[in-house]
């Protein structure tokens, strides 16, 4: 099929809208013909990505791209940045807000999820904001028959 590319504003705070970017590549995964369990996969990465930007970020971007072989998305935001990405990588660190934990998050297991269901993960972070690519790769096992 056709790439598929698109970029989205992700708003702080913006707890209504927080899950859209994985919808929308919910919806285009599934036009692909990709398998529900593949699918899940990537939304969940996708959306915890997305949510911890808008949870402890001042808001970003993610650029998304689709094709047939894999689905590649970088979340870039505008700082403060993590302070030891050693730290947050770890199962059950959190420094959530508590506006944040009221609805619902701030298990600290956003990362580690993150981690387990790509195959690529790079995340830098200054104090000028915090870079987070992520790549999942399609094979023909995904796709259904
Ligand atoms: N974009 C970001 N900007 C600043 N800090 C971040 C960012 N993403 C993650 N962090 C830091 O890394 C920590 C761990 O993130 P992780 O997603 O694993 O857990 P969480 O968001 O706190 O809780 P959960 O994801 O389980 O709801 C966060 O609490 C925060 O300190
Ligand atoms: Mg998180």
């Amino acid at each position: 099929m056709e790439p598929f590319a698109r970029d989205y504003n992700i708003e702080k705070h913006d707890l209504t809208n927080a899950g859209t970017i994985a919808s929308l590549t919910k919806r285009e995964l599934k036009k692909r013909g990709l398998t529900r369990d593949f699918i899940k996969k990537v939304t969940i990465g996708i959306y915890e990505a997305e949510i911890n930007v808008v949870i402890h970020s001042y808001g970003g971007i993610a650029a998304i791209s689709i094709t047939d072989d894999s689905i590649e998305v970088t979340f870039t935001d505008k700082g403060p940045g993590i302070n030891s990405i050693d730290d947050a990588m770890m199962a059950g660190f959190s420094t959530a807000s508590s506006l944040a934990i009221e609805n619902g998050f701030g298990a600290g297991m956003g990362l580690p999820n993150i981690k387990a269901v790509s195959d690529k993960m790079v995340l830098t972070s200054s104090k000028e904001g915090t870079r987070l690519y992520l790549k999942f790769d399609i094979s023909s096992d995904n796709y259904e028959s």
